[in-house]
């Protein structure tokens, strides 16, 4: 096994029976050699620096249905809230002062957000910030609106794929969601010039490893700049609620599997990582690893942005996720800094 490992390492193609062996096995030694190569890769490019990402959640109305999700809109125990201009530029201010050079509005698809008002917010980030990157992650949206919010200032934009095989996104997702028209909306997002970031949950209902091995195809035929994996977590009010979540250690393998295919990429130690082990953010950094993603937003809406069962970061004590993540990122044995965190490729 470990000459898979080698061969991965090097650069060199894995096929699909390869990659499955990889994915599957129990071999220990392979296991280690692969964190130890994927720790190497990340310091090759990006030692030991660790890009922070300011999350703002703008709202928490979906007019989607995805059945792993805890916002969908058929939860109807759902606490939904949006953000107001003013409140997301006092977050933008706050994350400013505590060191953020890049701010992500993510959000459910919520057409009260306009590509006007959309617009006009970025402009008023760009304007008060020339030195942070604009990030968002709002969904679908079309081409034209992808356009005017790129030309409005906006730099990257995250749009997890969720599941590249046809079957398992549609066992997912309500019928009249599209795979083929969410994997057109990242191809847009590159031809526009955004830094792109996709992504699959780990773990996920009927998910199995010939799914991750399609969506591990699917991105390298994209080629984002960021790659989001987290495992899945069942959400009390949806119908996966007794489904089993996705484990750390398959998560861990994935995240340094991806750290080797795709070298230079910005690879997030995700919130999801962190809710399912205590020390999983640290372990994800510790696998390869570079970017964690501390909410900014405000306290009182943090228990509604509720997308799985005991989302951390939540809470009173959580005020200051920078404080807490920068101690957790140097117990890993690595150093925040205050930078765009720009993708080199
Ligand atoms: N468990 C883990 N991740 C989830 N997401 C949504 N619901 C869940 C869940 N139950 C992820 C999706 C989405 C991102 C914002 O959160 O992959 O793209
Ligand atoms: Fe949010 Fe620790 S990172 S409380």
């Amino acid at each position: 096994m470990t000459e898979i490992v080698e061969k991965l390492y090097r650069g060199e193609f894995l096929s699909d029976s390869e990659l499955k062996a990889l994915i599957e096995t129990d071999d220990q030694q392979a296991a280690e050699l692969l964190k130890k190569y994927a720790v190497e890769t990340r310091l090759k490019h990006y030692g030991k620096k660790v890009f922070l990402r300011g999350l703002i959640e703008i709202s928490s109305y979906c007019k989607n249905d995805c059945l792993y999700c805890g916002i969908r809109r058929s939860n109807k125990e759902a606490d939904r809230y949006r953000l107001s201009r003013e409140d997301i530029m006092a977050c933008c201010e706050n994350g400013y002062e505590l060191g953020f050079r890049t701010f992500v509005m993510q959000g459910g698809e919520d057409s009260f957000f306009t590509d006007d008002f959309l617009c006009s917010v970025i402009a008023e980030i760009r304007e008060k910030y020339p030195d942070c990157a604009i990030t968002l992650s709002l969904g679908e949206r079309s081409y034209e609106s992808y356009k005017r919010l790129k030309e409005a200032g906006a730099d990257r934009y995250l749009l997890r794929h969720e599941a590249a095989d046809p079957e398992l996104y549609k066992n997912l997702h309500p019928s009249e969601m599209s795979l083929d028209n969410r994997k057109e909306c990242l191809f847009h997002l590159k031809e526009l010039g955004y830094q792109v970031g996709a992504g699959f949950m780990v773990g996920a209902p009927f998910q199995t490893t010939e799914h991750l091995i399609y969506d591990l195809r699917f991105l390298q035929s994209l080629q984002p700049q960021m790659i989001g994996i987290g495992p899945f977590i069942p959400h009390h009010n949806t119908e996966f609620s007794e489904e089993k979540g996705g484990t750390l250690e398959l998560t861990l393998r994935l995240l340094g599997i991806i750290r080797l295919m795709f070298p230079k990429v910005l690879l997030p130690a995700t919130t999801a990582l962190g809710t399912i082990a205590p020390n999983g953010r640290e372990l994800g950094l510790m696998t390869g690893c570079n970017v964690v993603m501390p909410n900014l937003s405000p306290v009182k809406v943090r228990k509604k942005y509720d997308l799985y069962d005991n989302k951390i970061c939540t809470g009173e004590e959580a005020a200051e996720c920078r404080g807490c993540l920068e101690r957790r990122i140097n117990s890993a044995g690595y150093e925040v800094v205050s930078e765009r965190g720009d993708c080199l490729i």
